[in-house]
């Protein structure tokens, strides 16, 4: 299922997290991988190119379109072409109720979460058109993109938005063979999640207690899902967000 030779993957937001995890199995299925981030993830690619699989770095903030213009330009020289991109880029917004959250702080979320990948999408699409061959685009969205959680609206509402952007574009793009999907991790024992204060910590182990499979998931539990997604194995999968998140949103 997993073969992606000859295939170029972009992954933004690559330098941590579900992110690395997701160039690195992309890399070990044999696609060559862009691993993009707002600090470049070059240490990271440097360790997937000694390891004999071939990967690049390139420093790009998804909430600037020159940058992002940039990153898939950057691709195409690099490696002739474009096939699969998981948009995976993202920041968490401490918690905070809505009266006292500063227009600075929902700007800034909703231009990396949302605008992000709407830009990502709008220079991968431009591209994969272009090419007038198969692909497919993998945003990531959240549990937070499906149910509400006090204290977190600037990034639910960005995560909420993400799905809105996957279904209506893959919609447009469903009879040109590009496939568009969404992943909604539950909580990832990533950076995101050791960032996070006392508050949201406590706040954290609450939740926590209200997952049915009772832990914290691995990266590479929704990397897995993100190459599932990209494959053939996928090929009649478009518009939906799959949840990765051990039971959360059931009830
Ligand atoms: N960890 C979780 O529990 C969890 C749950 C649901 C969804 N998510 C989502 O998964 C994605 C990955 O998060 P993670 O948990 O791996 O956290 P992470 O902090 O390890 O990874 C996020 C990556 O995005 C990069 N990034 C941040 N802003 C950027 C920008 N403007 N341009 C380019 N790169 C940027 C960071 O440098 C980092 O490498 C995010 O979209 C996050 O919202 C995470």
């Amino acid at each position: 299922m997993n073969n992606f030779d000859n295939k170029v993957v972009i992954v933004t937001g690559a330098r941590t997290g579900i992110g690395l995890s997701a160039a690195t199995l992309f890399a070990k299925a044999g696609a060559s991988v862009v691993l993009a981030g707002r600090h470049e993830p070059k240490k990271e690619a440097q360790k997937l190119t000694e390891q004999g699989y071939s990967a690049v770095s390139f420093e790009c903030d998804v909430s600037q379109e020159s940058d992002v213009k940039a990153m898939v330009d950057f691709t195409v020289k690099e490696f002739g072409h474009l096939d699969y991109a998981y948009n995976n880029a993202g920041i968490q917004s401490p918690v905070t109720k809505t009266e006292d959250l500063s227009l600075n702080e929902y700007n800034k979320v909703l231009d990396i979460n949302l605008k992000g990948i709407f830009l990502s999408m709008k220079y991968e699409l431009k591209q994969m058109s272009k090419q007038h061959s198969k692909g497919a685009i993998v945003n990531c969205s959240s549990m937070g993109g499906l149910v509400g959680i006090a204290g977190r609206t600037a990034y639910h509402a960005s995560k909420h938005g993400v799905l809105g952007l996957t279904k209506s574009s893959a919609l447009e793009y469903a009879k040109d063979g590009i496939r568009i999907n969404a992943v909604c991790p539950g909580i990832i024992h990533t950076p995101m999640v050791d960032r996070m204060d006392e508050t949201e910590k406590t706040e954290m182990d609450d939740l926590i207690r209200e997952i049915p499979i009772g832990r914290l998931a691995h990266p590479e539990e929704v990397a897995q899902v993100v190459l599932f997604l990209c494959s053939d194995a996928a090929s009649y999968i478009i518009g939906q967000s799959i949840s990765v998140d051990g039971g959360y949103t059931i009830h």
